[in-house]
């Protein structure tokens, strides 16, 4: 018996000694010391020995025990630290490694070029309305001297919903919207999306208008020049080829469109405009021999497109990545 204590007592400090990881000295402390353990089966044991012998026996087996679990708590001290020195050391950060470079948004440029009109636009004195995308039919058309049969209805090319709503088609339902809710005098803009069934280099069919609207007495057509010309000059900040051609909307008269030369030499429109038809304030319940006004309704993608040099409007929706982050 002796001498299997003592094999015991080899085997037992080798194996913990030689254990690397705190779960395996966990299983080496359930094999020596556990119910099912080779210290309980020895003491189990005891009373198969000789009665003289017992007391010896016991003796032994009680120092391996207590041999054993100073061995195991050792051990496992010396396991805790190096796990705990492990670890720390595969959490460490590098400091002199090379940083990795932060992917950096910006605003997409039609955003940045509306958000700059509207700016320029404040900075005159316009307060900024806003209207639905989704509007009626009377809004959009009637209410703007346009009923329904009029041939400047299919020139909108309108995505419809039924018979009363639509997608607006311009933001120029926003100008009765704005009179319908502050009356007159008014001087607002009103930026928005609109929508037409409509696609080449110059049309998508969503884009983006800013509309204005001054309503006061005494107003005339060469203080919507004059509007027109100050806000070109500060937004293109450079000489530009301004040229007003005579046009015709149902909601103006006398109306034009205004087109500026681009860098290759090609005359782009940006907007229409014109004096607000008598109508359309009549309408509306406002004295015509009293006020008077200008409205316009600019083309956002057209002018971001003559200040950046872009040749293909529908450039700006196509999520190309190369494309939007040279701005
Ligand atoms: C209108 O929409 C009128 N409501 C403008 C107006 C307002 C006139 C107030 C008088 C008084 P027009 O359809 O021309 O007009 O559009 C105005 C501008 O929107 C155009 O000059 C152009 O710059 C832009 N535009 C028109 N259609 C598209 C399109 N499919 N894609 C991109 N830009 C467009
Ligand atoms: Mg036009």
């Amino acid at each position: 018996m002796p001498d299997n204590l003592s094999d015991l007592s080899k085997s037992a400090t080798q194996e913990i000694n030689e254990c690397s990881s705190t779960t395996e000295l966990d299983s080496l402390r359930v094999k020596y010391l556990g119910k099912k353990g080779a210290i309980t089966i020895a003491l189990k044991s005891v009373s198969s020995v000789e009665p003289k012998d017992r007391p010896a026996y016991g003796k032994k087996i009680n120092e391996l025990k207590s041999l054993i679990q100073g061995t195991l708590s050792q051990k496992r001290a010396s396991l805790q630290k190096k796990e705990i020195n492990q670890s720390i050391d595969d959490k460490k950060i590098d400091v002199s490694l090379p940083g990795r470079s932060n992917f950096g948004g910006h605003r997409h440029p039609v955003t940045k070029t509306l958000l700059e009109i509207e700016e320029i636009f404040y900075g005159a004195g316009f307060a900024v309305e806003d209207g639905p995308e989704i509007e009626d039919e009377y809004h959009n058309f009637t209410a703007l001297n346009i009923p329904s049969n009029h041939p400047a209805r299919a020139m909108h090319d309108t995505f419809y919903f039924n018979s009363e709503f639509l997608l607006r088609t311009h933001t120029s339902p926003i100008q009765i919207r704005s009179m319908e809710k502050e009356g007159v005098p008014i001087r607002v803009i009103a930026p928005g999306k609109v929508y037409r069934r409509d696609s080449d280099i110059t049309h998508t069919p969503m884009f983006h208008q800013i509309e204005g609207l001054v309503i006061d007495k005494g107003i005339n057509f060469s203080h919507l020049k004059g509007i027109l010309h100050q806000f070109i000059d500060t937004f293109f900040e450079e000489n530009t080829e301004v040229r007003f051609r005579p046009s015709y909307f149902p909601f103006t008269e006398p109306s034009a469109e205004v087109d500026i030369l681009s860098k290759e030499k090609n005359w782009l429109e940006i907007l229409g405009c014109g004096m607000v038809h008598p109508k359309v304030l009549e309408n509306l319940g406002i004295n015509t021999e009293i006020y008077s006004g200008y409205a316009f309704g600019m083309g956002v993608e057209r002018l971001a497109m003559l200040k950046y040099g872009i040749k293909d409007i529908r450039s700006f929706y196509e999520n190309d990545f190369n494309f939007l982050n040279q701005f």
